[in-house]
């Protein structure tokens, strides 16, 4: 079995494959899903949308034309980050559900601790209110898992402080360059899972002439080399592509960079997005 198809194991026993194909600014319609309809026939199992993307009902529909049966494929969505009440919390899931056109996801996670406009908001009491509907999904089956997205160890806190089920994930901007070291050691410390999104830094480490070395001995690109390094540190990873050549590149991860080319990897340090 090839390597981004093999599964993690989530703290309650649910299997995550390690790569999944994110779909974070994919139009709705044509581009999103014609890209999870390629990646499926590639061999992906793991699809990652959200209800702020708007593009979960092609995703729905080329999960449904893809033939491939339901349990067969791992699908996040995600709760928007500007709702933080217990009603419109129920009402938006189940939107994503019938959009998606299935009976369950499996991992629901709040996208964000506060709006995307008012980053840094105080939410907790909201972060509660929005978290026990998901744990009222999770013990309805509705969710196989629940968790968080960009949450830093506070916001977490306030969770478990205030909450019955542990989350199981939380999804970050993870990529070399950006070590997200305090929030990893914390997750990593309560058995909270990590997703990678970006991990290719929305495109702008492919250009790293320290990745592009590395890449350059190990005869792959630098994406295969972002992708694989997330992968030796022990994470799911959701690289985004809309072309099909890349779609399978990204797969093309059955090779073990050597310690010492990680540690060369860890030295990069940056926001890539900022680099030019
Ligand atoms: P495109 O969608 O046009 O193929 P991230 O996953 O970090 O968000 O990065 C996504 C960006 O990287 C997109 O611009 C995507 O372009 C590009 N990309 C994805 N996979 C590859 C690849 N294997 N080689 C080159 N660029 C890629």
């Amino acid at each position: 079995m090839k390597e981004f198809v093999k599964n993690y194991k989530l703290i309650n026993g649910v299997e995550i494959p390690k790569i999944g194909l994110g779909t974070w600014q994919i139009a709705p319609g044509k581009d999103a899903y014609n890209s999870v309809l390629m990646a499926l026939r590639h061999g992906y199992r793991h699809i990652d949308t959200a209800a702020a993307y708007q593009n979960e009902k092609s995703v729905g529909d080329a999960i449904k034309d893809s033939g491939i049966p339901r349990e067969e494929i791992f699908i996040t969505t995600k709760l928007p980050a500007e709702i933080k009440d217990y009603h419109t919390a129920k009402k938006t899931f189940a939107k994503s559900l019938d959009l998606l056109g299935v009976e369950y996801v499996d991992l629901y996670l709040i996208h964000a601790p506060w709006p995307w406009n008012e980053i840094g908001k105080d939410c907790r009491a909201g972060n509660v209110e929005v978290y026990k509907a998901m744990e009222e999904f999770y013990k309805e089956g509705k969710a196989k898992a629940i968790g968080v997205s960009n949450f830093s160890p506070e916001d977490i806190e306030n969770i478990i402080g205030n909450c019955e089920i542990m989350p199981m994930v939380n999804q970050i901007g993870y990529f070399i360059g950006l070590d997200q070291k305090s929030t990893i050691d914390y997750c990593n410390a309560k058995g909270i899972f990590i997703i990678a999104y970006s991990p290719l830094g929305i495109g702008y480490l492919l250009k790293n002439t320290v990745i592009l070395e590395v890449a350059e001995k190990y005869s792959v690109s630098a994406a295969q080399i972002c992708l694989r390094y997330l992968l030796q540190k022990g994470v799911a990873a959701l690289p985004k592509s809309t072309h099909e050549e890349r779609i399978i590149q990204n797969t093309e991860l059955d090779f073990e960079i050597a310690k010492e080319d990680m540690l060369i990897l860890d030295s990069v340090k940056g926001d890539p997005r900022r680099w030019s």
